[in-house]
């Protein structure tokens, strides 16, 4: 059984800083992050790489998160602007949309969804006891919050043409892990929502929606997953390149709000160094 984490696994790949992305890929971009929580968030890397690219954007997250979380320390740092939004309520998504506009100076080409958050998960009810108003909530923290962001977007005519929403996800949508619990069920709602989205707003705006399906990830919301650091070993050993960091995470997120990537849209895009195609790996075999 595998018990300790072997961070020098992790580290090994994380060599990439923000300022080895010099090129302004994201210049004269807007856009509105999601879910920076501290330095370990992937959305506090995404906002480090847009910024480094030439973006300008708003952050946001919970009232709660805001009291507890680092986010003024990211928001002084880049010079973007903190607005408070529970992403399950639809008046405080609408006035994050309208402010975020204003502050920014025009419509919003780029949106990042980086929430996710189990309440059974939280208080280690087992997926076969599970409470099910705890999931009704996680449901609709972790993956209804993204079709209200949408529809907020969509109703309210924020996104510029040509723009790009991108969720993050976890392939327990597709394959069990038990730890997870409800937090796949989630996922896959997560993911529909984003292909079911993408074609109303590519029809009305030429607007992409995609989930970007990222390895383990040592941050918050992943250490609060029963056995995190086992399973974030397991995918280490089982992709041929390792875990994705968050960092890589976030310059993938770049390229989808880029124009680069303009005709990608409704996809579950795996970023996870090979893991979704792997049966075994003899490295697991090895110790
Ligand atoms: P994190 O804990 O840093 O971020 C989760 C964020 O969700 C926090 O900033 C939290 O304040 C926010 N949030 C919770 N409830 C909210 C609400 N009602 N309104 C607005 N914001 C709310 O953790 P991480 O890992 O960076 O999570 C970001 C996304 O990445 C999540 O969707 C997560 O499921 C996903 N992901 C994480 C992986 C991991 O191993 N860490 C792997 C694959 C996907």
């Amino acid at each position: 059984e595998l018990t300790t984490f072997t961070p020098s696994l992790h580290k090994k790949t994380n060599t990439l800083k923000y300022s080895d992305m010099a090129t302004q890929l994201l210049a004269g971009k807007r856009g509105v992050i999601f879910g920076a929580l501290d330095d370990q968030s992937i959305a506090w890397a995404v906002a480090e790489v847009c910024a480094s690219m030439g973006a300008k954007f708003t952050l946001t997250n919970a009232p709660v998160a805001l009291r507890f979380g680092q986010l003024d320390a990211l928001g002084e740092k880049l010079g973007a602007t903190i607005i408070p939004c529970d992403a399950t309520s639809i008046e405080e998504l609408e006035n994050l949309f309208q402010q975020s506009e204003e502050i920014l100076g025009g419509k919003i080409d780029f949106v990042l969804h980086a929430i996710g958050m189990s309440l059974n998960v939280r208080k280690k009810k087992h997926y076969t006891d599970s409470n099910h108003e705890w999931m009704k909530k996680t449901f609709d923290i972790s993956a209804m919050s993204f079709h209200k962001m949408c529809q907020v977007l969509y109703k309210g005519d924020h996104m510029a043409e040509w723009g790009s929403i991108v969720g993050l996800t976890y392939i327990a949508a597709q394959r069990i892990f038990p730890d997870y619990g409800e937090m796949a069920e989630s996922k896959a709602l997560l993911e529909s929502f984003a292909r079911s989205f993408g074609y109303h707003f590519g029809e009305k705006k030429k607007v992409r929606v995609n989930t970007i399906s990222q390895s383990p990830t040592m941050t918050t919301a992943g250490k609060g997953i029963k056995g995190f650091q086992e399973f974030f070993g397991y995918g280490d050993d089982m992709s041929p390149l390792g875990n994705a960091p968050a960092i890589d995470c976030a310059n993938y997120c770049a390229t989808l709000f880029s124009d680069l990537t303009r005709y990608v849209t409704m996809q579950n895009l795996y970023h996870d160094g090979g893991f979704s195609n792997m049966g075994m790996n003899p490295k697991l075999l090895e110790g």
